[in-house]
């Protein structure tokens, strides 16, 4: 058995670098609650082993795993538009994972399966090169140097976002915050298993249109910061 999923969470111990902020926020509504009793265990991504997450997806044509997908707004329209893709997605935060399954619900979607907890445990679980598309968008920013080590994106992250995807796999990265943006370019690069190749500033500058914003980005630009998007290509 592929044994990368221990030696990963050992580097990378959650206890000791929680990267996310609240997993909690108000209490759940009856009809949230029903939705995580109801619908989550049928759409839940399983972790138990190397393979699992992948039971059943074989029909699908490409597999995407969204990491902190928030409120969710970019998950669901993409699982919505891209009905081909089966489209994984974690996050910790309780009422996102509720909005998630609101929204499978109300679109009736069948190509989205959750995990409400930490991404690095489906990572950990995902056999090599198995993987389309990975997307982690605006993540929690730990602006204070003390917290840097909070921060979502580090080597060993990138190492296992590599290798789960497949050579030519896409690995979509979005920041409002330049010192992060920074902090990713200089770590992606020294990976050297992702290229970027862009063609103009519009390139990293220009939201595309497969890139629905969400309401964590409508607040950073109301609040005068500028999002910054991009697509690096996995090499292998
Ligand atoms: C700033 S929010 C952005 C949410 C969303 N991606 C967007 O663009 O609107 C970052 C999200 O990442 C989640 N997150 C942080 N660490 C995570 C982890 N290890 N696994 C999964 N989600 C995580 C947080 O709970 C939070 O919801």
């Amino acid at each position: 058995m592929n044994t990368s999923r221990n030696r990963y969470l050992k580097d990378n111990d959650p206890d000791k670098f929680r990267t996310f902020g609240r997993a909690k926020g108000r209490p759940l509504s009856p009809a949230q609650s029903e939705l995580f009793e109801t619908l989550y265990p049928k759409i839940q991504i399983d972790c138990s082993e190397t393979g699992a997450p992948l039971k059943g997806l074989d029909g699908f044509a490409e597999i995407w795993f969204e990491i902190g997908f928030g409120g969710a707004e970019h998950l669901i329209w993409q699982a919505e538009h891209n009905p081909r893709a089966a489209v994984l997605g974690a996050e910790p935060f309780e009422p996102g994972v509720a909005k998630a399954l609101r929204g499978v619900q109300e679109k009736a979607l069948a190509n989205v399966s959750l995990q409400h907890g930490d991404a690095r445990d489906v990572l950990g679980a995902l056999p090599d090169s198995s993987l389309d598309k990975v997307l982690v968008l605006f993540p929690d920013p730990w602006p204070k140097s003390k917290h840097h080590k909070r921060r979502l994106i580090n080597e060993p992250f990138l190492t296992e976002v590599h290798r789960v995807l497949k050579d030519g796999a896409e690995f979509r990265f979005g920041s409002d915050i330049i010192h992060y943006v920074d902090w990713t370019l200089t770590r992606v690069h020294a990976h050297g298993g992702f290229t970027w190749s862009p063609k103009s500033q519009s390139d990293w500058r220009v939201r595309g249109e497969d890139w629905p914003e969400t309401r964590y980005l409508a607040k950073a630009l109301r609040e005068g910061r500028t999002g910054h998007f991009f697509k690096f290509d996995v090499r292998k």
